[in-house]
């Protein structure tokens, strides 16, 4: 039997499927908020008790405040203590020249304020641009903000190797990083696995599913033409380019297939507890705009891949060159494929 939870850091346990909330910001279709909010307390009874969203996710922080508030209201405190809320801040690029603590506190304390509660279990750091200097002074004040008590937990998202240890080296006590890690994209364990296996940083993953490419839905299908249905499929579309392109995916959606078959399982469960398998690996994060695919995941963490599936996996890795460079460095490039297809100022007229 597989652990459902995994300790985070001292005392914080997760769920090792936390529930993607960028498919409730809007962009994936309306959103019935009270459905929304039966969804979410949903996946809470199915396991999964862990929650990602962000400052600049539009009214998500809200809605999954409004379904802890709702927890509360029919459970108790303790029951809504239990579910475990992960935002994220992500300053906007045009402000990365004139960041300071004023700005940092604004951010946490709006974050505080949409999700209703006293306290953020995390806050997920991000940098748009390395050439400026000023992210660690800005994990220092998160840091002064965890100290007060304001934020639980500090955790990064889509940093480098290099920088990641620049801000461990200041002595910020990180206890997560998350980013893109799965069967199409391992850049996590290139570099920067073998730094986080050393100071105890573990990782939370984004793209297990490729925003649903790796599913029964595409298995069989010619290479789609553009334009895809949404953002998220251009981006995973890129990875699947890079990965060594639609034919070799064809043969690695087979190869799930089969496995899963061996299990009683669809192509998605094995492909994100493919990644709980990895190295430093403490969850994936899925996303779902409603409850029968956020439902569904809370197989993965009851699958338990064995040697034999592992090793199909990895004959169709040996024939992938791999998506090149370190964790989202194809991403900072905002000419390049991935770059250029990002928003860059989500947080720009935040109330
Ligand atoms: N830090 C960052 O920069 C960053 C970047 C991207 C994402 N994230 C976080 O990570 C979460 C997940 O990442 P993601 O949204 O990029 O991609 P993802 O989880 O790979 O893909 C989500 C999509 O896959 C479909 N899906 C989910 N489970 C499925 C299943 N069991 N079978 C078939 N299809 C399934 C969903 O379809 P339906 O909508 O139809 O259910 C959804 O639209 C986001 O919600 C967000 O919280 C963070």
């Amino acid at each position: 039997m597989k652990q459902r939870t995994r300790e985070l850091a001292a005392g914080y346990r997760i769920s090792r499927v936390i529930r993607g909330g960028w498919q409730l910001a809007g962009g994936h279709g309306a959103i019935d908020r009270d459905q929304a909010v039966d969804d979410l307390i949903a996946a809470f009874d199915a396991g999964l008790t862990t929650y990602d969203c962000a400052d600049i996710y539009t009214g998500v922080e809200e809605l999954i405040g409004a379904a802890r508030a709702q927890l509360a209201r029919t459970r108790g405190a303790r029951a809504a203590a239990s579910m475990h809320i992960h935002t994220k801040l992500v300053p906007d690029l045009d402000k990365l020249a004139t960041i300071n603590r004023d700005y940092i506190r604004g951010i946490v304390h709006q974050s505080l304020k949409r999700l209703g509660v006293e306290q953020l279990d995390m806050v997920q750091f991000h940098w748009w641009d390395y050439s400026y200097p000023g992210y660690v002074d800005a994990m220092g004040w998160l840091e002064e903000l965890r100290h007060e008590g304001a934020v639980r937990n500090l955790g990064t998202t889509n940093f480098d190797t290099l920088r990641l240890a620049e801000i461990i080296g200041a002595g910020i006590p990180l206890v997560s990083q998350q980013l893109q890690y799965s069967v199409l994209d391992q850049r996590p364990a290139r570099h920067l696995a073998a730094l986080a296996a050393e100071k105890g940083l573990q990782f939370l993953c984004y793209g297990t599913v490729a925003g649903g490419f790796l599913s029964e839905k595409w298995l069989g299908q010619p290479e789609p033409a553009s334009p895809l249905e949404n953002r998220s499929l251009v981006k995973y579309k890129l990875i699947i380019d890079d990965f060594g392109g639609w034919d070799l995916f064809q043969r690695l959606l087979a190869t799930l297939a089969a496995i899963g078959r061996r299990h009683n399982v669809d192509i998605a469960t094995v492909a994100s507890a493919w990644t709980l398998t990895r190295p430093q690996v403490a969850a994936v994060i899925v996303g779902a705009r409603n409850q029968a695919h956020a439902l569904a995941n809370a197989k993965v963490m009851d699958l338990v891949l064995t040697g034999e599936d592992l090793a199909e996996i990895a004959a169709i890795h040996a024939e992938s060159p791999g998506v090149a460079g370190d964790v989202y460095s194809l991403e900072r490039d905002r000419n390049g494929r991935h770059g250029s297809i990002m928003h860059y100022n989500l947080n720009d007229g935040r109330t």
